[in-house]
């Protein structure tokens, strides 16, 4: 039996800040629920000097990552800066001196999970790291423990609170983007470069990480396929209201056949569908298991407290364990990556928009086009007209991802189109 379990926090950022003042007020709370008392014993941060918004004692903070790593009172680092390096080097020194780790850093565990996971075994210390996808909805916990006597068939999720925090203003307030993205950093949501937020890029994180434990075979960020959403439009939001959808930022992932497709873009979603009422920060996650069928998550996916209650969660988890003289390893298999479907062999519906000269004969240009290609027209609906260009919208039937692609690549350079303004899957 330990008295007190030692924690190393690297990083007081918006995540780290809220650990640090949980750690410090619910000190009683999670004394008791441990049994041991956990004591914030270092912090490491970039700048010393910074001005925040609460005070930790001086002597707490460290100068270099190796220098107390190996002292005997650290018993957990937490390491909550971000990025690859040198987040990995400081996960790995920790795990080679026998300290347990807890992070939220998705693009390091996308990227290199299956490493990290390994050197913790054969260290005898465990990794966690429930933060790192959906912020402080549980997700990764269920997946390893709930669903191990389940075959994980899909997911499909809104896994980036900042985009669905921009598309939900956009959609509602008609908000600016800029404005709202400028809210969504504010609000401590986004990442410190949102390109990765807005470009779907931190959503591919959590895709490759989720489906990587979903479905036993390392799937690889560069796996996933994926768009963002700086092409959406107020008009884009305009007519898919008009037609009855909502657009947002899916995650999609599924293992058939032995084989591994993942994605991540904008999506039309049928209003009467549960993933088009999901708004603002909230983040959802719908896993489909043989078992069970489909079982959903849903909550903040980012913030502070949020994010600070699952890296929490996984302290206790792991401060539970050295109290009580057990470690329980945890079973994460990954194998080798399965092969990856390519998008070009996706089928789905598609919406397109395209700007055109309004004359006689336009239409049937593009339906040949759309035709040739085998591509079958649902609904072709004439917006407006202006200044004699006319706004086109199609709605397709199901097609061959590449077929589309073809058919827009020539449907562009027709002399009587002057661009296409958007074309974004529909969700089946
Ligand atoms: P912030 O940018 O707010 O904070 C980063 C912290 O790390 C800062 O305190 C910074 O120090 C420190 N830091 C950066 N580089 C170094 C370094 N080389 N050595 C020591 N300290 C360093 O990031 P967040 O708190 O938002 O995010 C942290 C992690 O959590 C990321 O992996 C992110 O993806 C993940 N995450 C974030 C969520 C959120 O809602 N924000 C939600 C879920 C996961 P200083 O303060 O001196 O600049
Ligand atoms: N930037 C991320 C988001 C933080 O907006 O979802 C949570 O991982």
């Amino acid at each position: 039996m330990k008295n007190e379990i030692g924690i190393y926090l690297i990083g007081l950022g918006v995540v780290g800040s809220g650990v640090a003042k949980q750690l410090i007020s619910k000190e009683d709370i999670f004394t008791e629920a441990v049994g041991s008392k956990l004591v914030l014993n270092h912090v490491m941060v970039r700048n010393k000097t910074k001005k925040r918004d609460f005070q930790l004692s001086p002597d707490l903070f460290v100068d270099t990552f190796e220098e107390i790593i190996n002292d005997d009172s650290t018993d957990v680092v937490i390491e909550v800066i971000g990025g690859v390096e040198p987040a990995k080097t400081f996960i790995i020194q920790a795990l080679n001196n026998q300290k347990h780790v807890v992070t939220a850093n998705k693009e390091l565990i996308a990227k290199h999970g299956p490493e990290l996971i390994s050197i913790a075994t054969e260290n005898n210390v465990r990794i966690l790291f429930e933060a790192s996808v959906a912020g402080g909805t549980p997700i990764i916990s269920p997946v390893i423990r709930d669903f191990s006597a389940n075959n994980i068939t899909s997911i499909k999720a809104i896994i980036n609170g900042t985009t669905n925090y921009i598309l939900s203003r956009m959609s509602t307030e008609n908000a600016d983007y800029f404005e709202v993205l400028k809210d969504a950093q504010k609000l401590g949501y986004a990442e410190s470069d949102p390109t990765n937020d807005v470009e779907g890029v931190d959503a591919a994180y959590k895709l490759a990480i989720l489906s990587s434990l979903s479905y036993k075979s390392f799937v690889k960020d560069s796996d996933v396929y994926c768009e963002g959403i700086t092409n959406i439009s107020a008009k884009d939001f305009q007519i898919a209201k008009e037609l009855g959808y909502e657009i947002k930022l899916i995650a999609f992932s599924e293992f058939k056949d032995d084989q591994n497709s993942a994605r991540v873009h904008p999506t039309l979603n049928s209003k009467n569908e549960m993933l088009a009422n999901v708004n603002g920060v909230l983040n959802s996650v719908q896993i489909e298991t043989d078992l069970i069928g489909n079982v959903l998550f849903h909550g903040a996916g980012a913030g502070s407290l949020p994010t600070a209650s699952a890296v929490l969660a996984d302290v206790i988890d792991i401060s539970r364990n050295i109290s009580s003289g057990f470690v329980v390893l945890d079973y994460m298999n990954i194998s080798e990556k399965s092969s990856i479907v390519e998008i070009s062999d996706l089928v789905t519906k598609y919406y397109i928009r395209v700007s055109a000269k309004d004359q006689p004969g336009v239409l049937s240009q593009i339906s040949t086009i759309l035709a040739n290609h085998q591509i079958s027209i649902a609904s072709f609906i004439q917006k407006s007209s202006y200044d004699g260009l006319a706004e086109l919208v199609i709605m397709t039937h199901e097609a061959l991802e590449r077929s589309i692609q073809d058919a827009l690549g020539e449907i562009r350079n027709l002399n009587v189109v002057k661009a296409i303004d958007n074309s974004i899957r529909v969700m089946n």
